[in-house]
C-alpha cells in the first residue's frame, strides 16, 4: 500500500519557485490499476518521480508498505527502487545497442541471479509481452509498440510490486496505445501488480480503474469506476 501523505514539492527556476505540488495526499492499494491525469504541468511527473523514489520532496511523506521512502538516502533509494518498484517511460528508454533479450535480462543481472535463472525468466516474460522470436533485435528494428513491451517486460521481469509509468502511450497511435494499455492490465491482474500511469489521453483516462485528476499541483477528483 502506498501513502502520500501532505507532500509539497517546490522547484526553483531561476528567481522564482514552481509549486508543482501543493500539498497532496492519497492512499493507493495493493493491484490497484491507477491513472494519474491532468494538464500539462499539473505535477503528474512530479508525483511519479516522488512515489518512485527518483526525486526528493520538500514537505510530507511518501510510505510504502509502512516504510518512508522519503527519509532515506541516496544509496537506500537505489535499493529500494532496485528491489520493488519498475519503470515505464514515454520514449521507451530502452539501451540501443543492446537486442530485446539484453535489455530485459540485464535487470536481472543486476540482481546477481543465476545464469539458468536470468534465461528463463528473460524469455519467459519476453513470450508474455507478445515479443516471442524477437529476442535477439535490437529497438531500431522493432515497431514503437514492440519496444514498449520490452519496456514492459524489463518492468515486470523481477516481480515489483509497483510499476510506475509516465505517459507509456503517449508516442503510439491509439490501437497501439490501446493493446499496451491491455497488456499492462492483464499483467496487473495476473501478477496483482500496483500500476500507476499518467496521461492526458482521455482513452486512457477511462482504461484505469481509478482515476486521479490533477490540477495545478492538488488533486481535484478521485475516482473510482466498476469495470
Ligand atoms: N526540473 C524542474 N525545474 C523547474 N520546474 C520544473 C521542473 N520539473 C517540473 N517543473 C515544473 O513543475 C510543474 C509540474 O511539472 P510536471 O513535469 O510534474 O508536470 P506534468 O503534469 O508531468 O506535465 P506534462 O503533462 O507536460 O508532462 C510545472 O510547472 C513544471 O514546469
Ligand atoms: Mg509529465
Amino acid at each position: 500500500m502506498i501513502k502520500v501523505e501532505q507532500v509539497v514539492r517546490d522547484y526553483q527556476a531561476g528567481e522564482t519557485v514552481v509549486k508543482a505540488l501543493k500539498g497532496v495526499s492519497l492512499e493507493i492499494g495493493d493491484g490497484e490499476f491507477v491513472s494519474i491525469a491532468g494538464p500539462s504541468g499539473s505535477g503528474k511527473t512530479t508525483l511519479l518521480n516522488l512515489i518512485g523514489c527518483i526525486d526528493a520532496l520538500d514537505s510530507g511523506e511518501i510510505l510504502i508498505d509502512g516504510v518512508k521512502v522519503t527519509s532515506m538516502d541516496k544509496k537506500e533509494k537505489t535499493t529500494y527502487r532496485r528491489n520493488n518498484l519498475g519503470f515505464i517511460f514515454q520514449t521507451y528508454n530502452l539501451i540501443p545497442v543492446l537486442s530485446a533479450y539484453e535489455n530485459v535480462s540485464f535487470v536481472l543481472s543486476i540482481l546477481n541471479l543465476p545464469e539458468a535463472e536470468i534465461h528463463q525468466r528473460t524469455m519467459a516474460i519476453l513470450r508474455e509481452v507478445g515479443l516471442q522470436g524477437m529476442e535477439d533485435r535490437r529497438p531500431s528494428r522493432l515497431s514503437g509498440g514492440q519496444q514498449q513491451r520490452i519496456a514492459i517486460a524489463r518492468a515486470l521481469v523481477k516481480n515489483p510490486r509497483i510499476v510506475l509509468a509516465d505517459e507509456p502511450t503517449a508516442n503510439l497511435d491509439s490501437k497501439t496505445g490501446q493493446e499496451i494499455l491491455k497488456l499492462m492490465k492483464a499483467m496487473n491482474e495476473k501478477y496483482h501488480t500496483t500500476f500507476i500511469f499518467s496521461t492526458h489521453d482521455q482513452m486512457v483516462m477511462d482504461f484505469a480503474d481509478r482515476l486521479i485528476l490533477l490540477h495545478d499541483g492538488n488533486i481535484i477528483s478521485d475516482e473510482r469506476r466498476s469495470v
